[in-house]
């Protein structure tokens, strides 16, 4: 409306969280490579901090430094997601976007989507309409107050459009584009790290990944954050450690509650090597080399998917369907038996086989940059005074 500026605003990009900035990657590549968009400006919320789980991916996706920082740090939903909306509204109001680009479902997706809309800023929500139906998990928050928020949605699977239908929201915001997280998987397949590498460098005998291992990562609140989830979980994965040898990456808040419910016993054992969290490069190449994945990331069955290798998901739900109807993943929740036997079918016979998904082809980021470019023009958000 009456906007006479000479030259468009930027794309502002937002990243928090570590499953940010393999879908980020891409996408200020892409960004950058096509002419037709304005300059794109990364935004760090500062959600995440630890060396390991933030500096080291940035390194191996070759995502560049953040122009703003926000660091905000942890807290409870509440404050985290106050202090980012507080800290990012300036930053709007500096670099006055064309648009705000979010990725994925953590706080600050959300947080920054309400900022930008209440600007009249356009927000752009690259895996968008992805649904648990779980209103206990933090991220379907996220989902569906910022998919009702964004003026675009980009999505990684059909079922997304379904979902957002039934949600009132217009067919002509959504735009089907493929999975910019396995256009990071794709490009880096070549770097990643050989698992006996990795292992050393944590000081565990290399041979322990020799042939067959079972990668695991858990991390949700839900199996986690109380000692009775923990234990279940934990028991779980000590009675698959006598079937093959476990490789652990472990988010700092399961380390954390693992000691403050003092159950290091319980996956105290020479077959389940626990490590700090891994880079992306040297997560990759255990996914990519393992028997089989146990987890309860989000990612991490897309991926799976993506490599062709088995994953059981300890989780009840899924918002990413596409990887049991096509993939190889298999909800199995917090039931031992289930996982225990799935494990013994992979062994004995390889696991679960599926297909690659449509458009995750590595191409996603390119194909969000040039409809993004189209958008921006028809939006008037890019027309010269
Ligand atoms: C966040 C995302 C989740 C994502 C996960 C991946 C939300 C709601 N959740 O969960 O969707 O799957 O990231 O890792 O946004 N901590 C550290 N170092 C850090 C960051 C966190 O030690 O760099 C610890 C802190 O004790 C913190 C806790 O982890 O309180 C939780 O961090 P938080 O950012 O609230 O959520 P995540 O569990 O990491």
């Amino acid at each position: 409306m009456g906007d006479m500026r000479e030259t468009p605003g930027p794309i502002l990009c937002v990243v928090g969280a570590r499953p940010n900035y393999m879908k980020m990657a891409p996408l200020m590549r892409a960004f950058a490579a096509n002419p037709a968009l304005p300059r794109a400006i990364l935004v760090h919320t500062g959600q995440h901090y630890d060396v390991a789980m933030n500096d080291r991916l940035f390194t191996d996706l070759r995502l560049p430094a953040p122009d703003v920082n926000l660091e905000v740090g942890s807290g409870t939903h509440a404050v985290q997601t106050a202090e980012i909306m507080k800290r990012f509204e300036p930053v709007v109001d500096d670099f006055r976007p064309s648009c705000v680009v979010v990725v994925g479902d953590v706080n600050s997706t959300m947080a920054c989507s309400l900022v930008a809309v209440k600007k009249a800023v356009k927000v752009v929500h690259v895996e968008g309409g992805l649904r648990s139906f779980d209103r206990a998990m933090p991220e379907e928050i996220n989902r569906l107050v910022t998919d009702q928020l964004a003026d675009l949605l980009y999505t990684t699977e059909r079922s997304a459009a379904d979902n957002l239908a039934r949600e009132g929201i217009g067919s002509e915001r959504i735009v089907f584009a493929g999975n910019v997280m396995i256009d990071s998987l794709l490009a880096n397949r070549e770097r990643a790290v050989p698992p006996a590498e990795t292992l050393a460098r944590a000081g565990v005998d290399a041979g322990l990944a020799a042939e067959t291992f079972a990668f695991v990562t858990l991390h949700r609140p839900s199996n986690v954050d109380s000692p009775e989830a923990l234990v279940e979980v934990l028991t779980t994965l000590r009675d698959a450690s006598e079937r093959l040898p476990l490789v652990c990456p472990l988010h700092p808040r399961t380390q954390g509650n693992i000691r403050k419910f003092g159950l290091e016993s319980l996956v105290a054992s020479p077959r389940i090597a626990i490590l700090p969290p891994q880079g992306y490069l040297e997560a990759l190449g255990l996914l990519a080399k393992a028997t089989i994945v146990l987890t309860d990331s989000g990612g991490i069955q897309e991926e799976t998917t993506a490599l062709g290798v088995p994953c059981l998901t300890m989780r009840e739900n899924t918002e990413r369907p596409i990887t049991v109807e096509q993939g190889t993943n298999t909800l199995v929740g917090r039931d031992r038996a289930l996982t225990l036997r799935l494990l013994d079918e992979t062994l004995a016979t390889g696991g679960k086989r599926g297909r690659m998904p449509e458009f995750w082809d590595g191409h996603a980021a390119e194909r969000i940059a040039s409809h993004l470019g189209r958008w921006l023009v028809a939006q008037g958000a890019t027309a010269k005074a």
